[in-house]
């Protein structure tokens, strides 16, 4: 292999692996939720990580609809990255739908329709279903090929349970499907009665002695116990949101992979509401509250807030997490001013968990991490500069310097990071304080430059 291709391979191994939040895996708690210190990629921020268990919790019990949570802090004090740990807790027994404020902005449908889907796209439905089965070891098998090598096959099969002994006619399409899967005498099998699925669980044990020839990976199983028929339970498990889809007419269940869904009429959300109400209380479905994760909240506006305050009182409503940086500041679609950028009477119905600051040696814990994730070998002086440059900076800051001065350092063809590569990066990279100076201090050259005196940079969120 050529070292061209080498690398070819290895960069698109790379971006798969590599973003933003992938180095976490969860929320780091134990079993009686304490945070621990580093776990599962998470660091620091005990409170607010022990908070989010709780939630998912709560979810994961499935009795509490309507709940709404928000996480307000600092910028990068790892709101997100709480948020995708909470989904990665959850697992996928319960549904997790994640957007951005801004993604309710689009042409095509109204924003209260994009959230109603968001909200339905959270709430799974276990739909339970009984189908009959025919379960037992074969005894016999007999299939006759017709001698002309086309035409209709016929079959027998004898099949036994502890207690029972029954012979069963083949048809052509079960047959084909015990000759796929190369059923014999002696294997334990299911068949279904209404798709005709034939399915292999086993040998019995009883022939465990009949072959000497069987290999390592042959299953054994016991001879099954009872009656040849049986019932079996199968769980289903959609999303509300998708059985609107399928129902909606105009648009058909290919839309559910184009994503193109339109807007999908109340009375079409009414009925199914109803049916599924119905099939819950004849024991048919489960719903299951899954979270709808609202990132940069403060971006929704005015309309969609009332909006979720009326969602939020449904019993089909799930629990929705919403993050945001902001202080004090304007409603979007108003003139009113509000902590979070968030209506009074919709913070009353939420509960509120905060992130705070990092301490120096969380930072640093964070950004071994990243240096683990982005496959880079710092020295330990070199980390120490760097976890400076995020205090003095930021940690996103400190974080696109792993790969730049990871980058920096292969050209010297060295093996690790040292002091002098993440400096190079620090001075061919400006951070946002720095850029924002030299903006200052050269604005006359810049074009349609305004500095506004300091009162009026101030953000909203001053004197009231
Ligand atoms: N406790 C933590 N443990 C591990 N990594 C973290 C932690 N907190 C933040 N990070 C990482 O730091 C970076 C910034 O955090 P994140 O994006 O979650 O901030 P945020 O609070 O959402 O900020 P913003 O308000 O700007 O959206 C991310 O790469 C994130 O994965
Ligand atoms: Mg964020």
């Amino acid at each position: 292999m050529t070292d061209a291709e080498k690398l070819e391979i290895r960069d698109i191994t790379r971006i798969e692996r590599i973003g933003a939040h992938s180095h976490i895996r969860g929320l780091g708690l134990d079993d009686v939720l304490e945070a621990r210190n580093v776990s599962q990629g998470m660091v620091g921020q005990k409170d607010a990580r022990r908070a989010a268990g709780i939630v998912v919790n709560m979810v994961k019990e499935g009795k509490i609809a309507g709940r709404c949570i928000l996480l307000a802090g600092e910028p990068s004090t790892g709101k997100t990255a709480i948020a995708v740990g909470m989904a990665q807790a959850l697992g996928t027994e319960s549904p997790f739908t994640s957007m951005s404020g801004s993604e309710i902005y689009s042409l095509e449908m109204s924003k209260t329709e994009a959230l109603a889907q968001a909200l339905r796209k959270s709430i799974g439905v276990r739909i339970k279903e009984e189908t009959e089965i025919i379960e037992g070891e074969v005894v016999e098998i007999q299939i006759d090929r017709p001698a002309t090598g086309t035409g209709q096959k016929i079959g027998k099969v004898t099949l036994k349970t502890t207690e029972m002994e029954t012979n069963y006619d083949l048809g052509n399409k079960i047959i084909e499907c015990f000759m796929k899967e190369k059923i014999q005498a002696g294997d334990v099998i299911t068949i279904d009665k209404a798709s005709g699925k034939v399915t292999k669980l086993g040998r019995s044990f009883t022939r465990a002695r009949d072959y000497d020839a069987t290999g390592a990976q042959t299953r054994f199983v016991q001879c099954p116990e009872g009656e040849l028929q049986k019932r079996k339970e199968v769980v289903h498990t959609v999303t509300l949101h998708e059985i609107d889809v399928i129902n909606s007419r105009t648009h058909g269940f290919l839309a559910l992979f184009s994503g193109d869904t339109g807007e999908i009429k109340q009375e079409v959300r009414d009925q199914i509401n109803n049916k599924v109400m119905e099939w819950r209380e004849e024991g048919k479905a489960e719903i299951n509250p899954g979270v709808l994760f609202l990132d940069e909240a403060h971006m929704l506006d005015i309309e969609c807030f009332s909006y979720l305050n009326r969602a939020l009182e449904s019993d089909m409503a799930p629990i929705v997490v919403m993050a945001t940086n902001r202080g004090i500041t304007k409603i979007r679609g108003t003139n009113y001013r509000s902590p979070h950028g968030i209506p009074i009477d919709l913070l009353d119905r939420m509960i509120i968990i905060r992130t705070v600051p990092y301490t120096e040696k969380e930072i640093k814990e964070i950004l071994k991490i990243r240096c683990e994730e982005e496959d880079c070998t710092m020295n330990a002086d070199a980390l120490t500069v760097l976890t400076r440059i995020a205090t003095e900076t930021s940690l996103r800051y400190a974080i696109q310097l792993i790969t730049t001065s990871n980058l920096v350092s292969r050209r010297r063809k060295a093996s690790e990071v040292l002091v002098e590569d993440v400096k190079k990066v620090y001075s061919l990279f400006l951070d946002e304080g720095r850029s924002s100076r030299i903006l200052k201090e050269f604005q006359d050259e810049f074009m349609f430059s305004e500095v506004l005196d300091d009162k009026s940079t101030a953000m909203d969120c001053d004197d009231h």
